[in-house]
């Protein structure tokens, strides 16, 4: 395989890894995450991230539990978390004595693309490693007790958190929605949604029955539907505000 077949085949072959050996990961590799996790673009090259490297045992029982009791964040030997993070900038707008105009919706948009693409970077150049990982949306359950833990200061968030290490499973991939479903030429089209999506909800009932000899067999719309019927995170829009993002 030449070096643009490899680079495909490790994106293609993703899936979350959540059982790890106990092994550790050895400090100049995660630099290495780090340095490719750097050149990600970014929205008008603000570089609004940073990337909070935890291997202290106690501390990541605690973020365990403030994920909703996702245990695979103890036993991983180490955790990331991904912030969006303008405190830099507002020390800078500081210093050169200009307002800092960061409040409105579009700033919090540009802080979390910025931050996911530089955690996708992050897991990819892992993989390269033979690394495995998961990223944890879970870290915004208890935002303002993860900002506390962590010392986070004011206009940055925690978008998400990241278990790596070398993976003691191999789980089967999960299947994705079909490409008719999510690729359009030229405009948005809708005509042939339902039959697609009807596709789907056949090969996820297939697979979820088949890696869980039929103990959860709900195919990915039924998921989705239950996902949606429910408030999520409501105490998150005020903990944003009062780190500074009035969504205005
Ligand atoms: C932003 C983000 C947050 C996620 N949060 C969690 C999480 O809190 N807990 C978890 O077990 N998986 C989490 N995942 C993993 C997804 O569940 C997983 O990517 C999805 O089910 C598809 O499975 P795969 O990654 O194995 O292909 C998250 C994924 C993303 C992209």
């Amino acid at each position: 395989m030449n070096a643009n077949e490899q680079l495909r085949s490790l994106i293609k072959s993703h899936r979350s890894i959540r059982r790890f050996q106990s092994k550790v990961v050895p400090q100049s590799i995660i630099d290495d995450l780090v340095e490719c996790a750097r050149w990600a673009p970014s929205s008008h090259n603000v570089q609004s991230y940073s990337i909070i490297c935890i291997r202290n045992q106690q501390t990541k029982e605690k973020l365990d539990k403030l994920c909703g009791n996702q245990s695979y964040i103890s036993q991983c030997p180490v955790f990331f978390v991904f912030v969006m993070d303008f405190y830099r900038h507002a020390v800078i707008s500081s210093a050169y004595q200009t307002s800092f105009e960061i409040e409105e919706t579009e700033n919090l948009l540009i802080g979390s693309v910025d931050t996911a693409l530089v955690a996708e970077n992050f897991l990819l150049s892992a993989r390269s490693h033979g690394l495995g990982g998961v990223m944890i949306g879970g870290i915004r359950n208890e935002a303002e007790e993860v900002a506390k833990l962590l010392k986070l200061p004011k206009w940055t968030l925690p978008i998400m958190g990241m278990c790596v290490g070398y993976p003691d499973q191999h789980p089967w991939q999960k299947p994705r929605i079909t490409k008719s479903s999510i690729y359009h030429e030229e405009y948005y089209q809708t005509d042939n949604l339902n039959v697609d999506l009807a596709k789907y909800e056949h090969i996820t009932e297939d697979y979820y029955t088949n890696r869980t000899n039929g103990k959860k067999t709900d195919g990915w719309g039924k998921q989705m539907s239950v996902y949606f019927s429910k408030v999520r995170r409501a105490k998150l829009t005020k903990f944003i505000k009062d780190q500074g993002f009035s969504l205005k």
